[in-house]
């Protein structure tokens, strides 16, 4: 086609701009997070783009624009699963848990009070972890932290992190993953920011730019982005890399990794608090930001003994900062209806920025939080209650929920009355309940309720249940909502049959504003990627009150198979009454290592309801949990099998024992019943040992048990 002057130069004007308007979006969505068009208008614009471009030969080099920018890559990196778990790290706030905190460890260890016990104690930085791995001396794999079990691949970018060494010294073993943060200094933030704001877009701290820098598609960019690196960890090695955490850090210098200079040993407790002190003195005068400071046990062979919980060590913490807090009007309260029908108010403030980041809403706990009364029936704040209208002081600490923690009364105004609390479930309706001794008040809409079924639905969705990208909580709530029966979820089934639903139906999902043909692609793949999954995030998807991450995770260890679990939970008989210990099913859950009366109770009574097991077998139909591995050194003499502590020990302490014979393998109970293996019993054993003789149970005492597990 030939095309006049005026003409070819209207339209690369119009290509420019829309070319301009893709690289907008594609900048709001990879950096951001916040895409500014749905994938359908994307797709529509791009397809204008191409068909204008390809309109005439004069518009060859703004085609070719068009390739580099048009091409919205995939957003997801590939998936990395962690030889060695990322963990997280415990809290303290005050002294007092310091202290806590090494008397936990002394006692866990049997360490006596006049032994010495050195820590470390470092700067916790506030970037994100990341975890290098080394094959050979080369740098492999880069992977963020992930959920903790698997990491998105980041490799390419971290490559093009200055201080980050490709290549490791001989004296380096052939496989280490060295296990760090990296982070953004605050000075390269501000002109980091500065650049941007000519695109109108900026990040609200050093920590969203390091993430939202590590995260791009391209490479190059991450180049231009000023990120660093502090060593202080490591996962996986195939050999030793010291006997202490001092010395490895030290070598992670060696090697060429920067290591941070307020790393310390401490050798008593007013040594930690006054390096404490001093960091926290610092703080303001470093050039990247810490929110704490972290403690470790520094002898490896104590970190060995001690341990982990589900999360995190017990060998470390982190001492946080005190939170920050600012002043600013609440505007309204809000009702938020939880998926167990727990009503929580959530405060709507005038926009304040604390500590770095703009808060718009606080929880405000529950109706006697916002009276002044505490949990304990004693007035809080003296008493004073808070007022829509009233000047409030705000606190955020870390990433927890910002709350309210004040009034300032002389701030009220005149018209200010008493919040009244509603007696009606703001979702359904339905009378919303307080029981005695409980602090809650909840909606008694229970499968009725919308709000409770919307949560529900999106927990089962969450990250650390069945975690499915792309359903987030507008996505639920219009699913939810949708009229249409071949769109509509209302149970954890429907999600699965969406895409079957929707092949035989001739509303097209694709067709809805907000999707688009590459959404729902995508959508479909990551419902489909669920259909095996782990059966203790299974487990933990279903909501059961009181079964959270840690004890789905210690129910799947012990039954292994979903179906071992639900049929102990449905042929459980709870007592009756004092006296009555209940059957053999009920003292099984119940003798779970971790698991007491209350969260057995939870599990036995979910299964008992007959619209909980409809619900589990559609959703059956469609998902496999996958059974749980034992876990531990499975080939050990007491792998698999059930072992009861009674009595004092000697050698160790009985946590330590509890965690020893769970490393290798077998189950802790916390009762004897008919399926108990074996019982350590020490001195001043009494009735389960009684039991264990009535019942015929093989009974050691504590050398005898070293003596087995070959630690004698
Ligand atoms: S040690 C097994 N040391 O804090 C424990 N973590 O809340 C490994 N962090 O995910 C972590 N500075 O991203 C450790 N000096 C430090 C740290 C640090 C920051 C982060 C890390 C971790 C999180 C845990």
């Amino acid at each position: 086609m030939t095309l006049d002057v005026p003409v070819i130069e209207d339209i690369s004007r119009a290509i420019v701009a829309a070319q301009t308007l893709l690289a907008e979006a594609d900048e709001a969505y990879y950096i951001n997070d916040a895409p500014i068009f749905s994938d359908a208008v994307y797709d529509d614009l791009r397809r204008f783009v191409g068909a204008l471009t390809s309109a005439s030969q004069e518009f060859s080099e703004l085609a070719s624009r068009l390739e580099r920018i048009g091409a919205r890559p995939s957003p997801a990196f590939g998936q990395v699963v962690h030889a060695v778990p990322m963990l997280s790290l415990d809290n303290v706030f005050t002294d007092e848990d310091v202290v806590d905190f090494i008397a936990g460890v002394r006692r866990f260890l049997t360490w006596p009070a006049d032994r010495e016990l050195i820590f470390t104690a470092e700067p916790k930085i506030d970037g994100l972890s990341m975890s290098l791995r080394y094959e050979n001396r080369r740098l492999v794999t880069a992977a963020t932290r992930g959920d903790g079990t698997t990491g998105e691949n980041v490799t390419a970018n971290i490559r093009t992190i200055r201080e980050i060494p490709h290549q490791l010294p001989k004296d380096a073993p052939d496989v280490v993953e060295v296990r760090g943060e990296v982070y953004m200094r605050r000075d390269d933030f501000f002109a980091l920011n500065q650049r941007m704001a000519e695109t109108g877009q900026v990040f609200a701290n050093p920590r969203n730019s390091a993430a939202g820098s590590l995260r791009q598609k391209d490479p190059e960019v991450t180049r231009s982005r000023p990120l660093r690196f502090f060593a202080y960890a490591w996962g996986e090695t195939s050999e030793p890399l010291g006997e202490t955490q001092y010395d490895i850090v030290q070598r992670f210098g060696d090697w060429g990794f920067p290591i941070n200079s307020l790393m310390d040993r401490c050798r008593s407790l007013e040594d930690i608090l006054a390096h404490y002190r001093s960091i926290e003195a610092e703080r303001a005068e470093l050039p990247y930001d810490i929110d704490g400071v972290v403690y470790k046990v520094d002898r490896l062979d104590l970190q060995e003994r001690l341990g982990f919980r589900s999360r995190s060590p017990r060998w470390a913490t982190a001492h946080k900062f005190p939170a920050e807090k600012a002043t600013t009007v609440l505007t309204g309260i809000d009702i938020q209806v939880g998926r167990t029908g727990a009503l929580t108010p959530v405060a709507r403030l005038r926009p304040v920025t604390v500590g770095g980041v703009v808060v718009t809403n606080a929880t405000l706990h529950n109706e006697d939080y916002i009276r002044g009364i505490g949990n304990n029936g004693q007035p809080i704040r003296e008493g004073r209650d808070i007022r829509i209208g009233d000047t409030v002081v705000v606190q955020r600490a870390g990433d927890v929920i910002p709350q309210i923690l004040d009034v300032v009364l002389e701030g009220r105004p005149a018209h200010a009355v008493p919040y009244v609390f509603p007696d009606r479930c703001p979702a359904c309706g339905s009378h919303a309940v307080r029981e005695e001794g409980e602090a809650v008040r909840r909606c008694t809409g229970g499968l009725i309720c919308p709000a409770q079924a919307v949560e529900r639905l999106r927990h089962f969705v969450s990250r650390n249940a069945l975690d499915i990208e792309g359903l987030g909580e507008k996505q639920i709530e219009f699913f939810f909502n949708a009229e249409d029966p071949a769109l509509r979820i209302r149970s954890p089934a429907d999600i699965f049959t969406l895409k079957a639903r929707q092949e035989r139906s001739l509303t097209k999902l694709e067709n809805i504003e907000g999707f688009g043909a590459v959404s729902v692609r995508k959508l479909f793949a990551a419902i489909d990627d669920r259909r095996q999954v782990e059966f203790s995030r299974f487990l933990f998807g279903l909501g059961i009150r009181h079964i959270g991450e840690t004890n789905a995770k210690r129910l799947a260890r012990h039954f292994l198979s979903f179906s071992a679990l639900r049929t102990a939970a449905e042929s459980a008989v709870m007592p009756q009454g004092k006296g009555d210990i209940g059957n053999a099913a009920w003292q099984e859950i119940n003798g779970i290592n971790g698991i007491g009366a209350v969260v057995a109770e939870a599990v036995v009574e979910f299964f008992a309801e007959d619209h909980n097991r409809e619900a589990v077998d559609a959703l059956l139909e469609e998902v496999t949990p996958v059974d749980e591995q034992p876990v531990g050194e499975v080939s050990s003499p007491v792998a698999g099998k059930t072992v009861v502590f009674t009595g004092a020990l000697e050698k160790m302490s009985r946590d330590e024992a509890k965690a020893m014979a769970e490393k290798l393998g077998a189950k802790v109970a916390g009762s004897v019943s008919k399926k108990t293996d074996l019982v350590v019993a020490g001195p001043g054993a009494g009735s389960k040992l009684k039991q264990a003789t009535d019942l015929g149970i093989e009974v050691i005492d504590e050398d005898a048990w070293f003596e087995r597990v070959g630690r004698g």
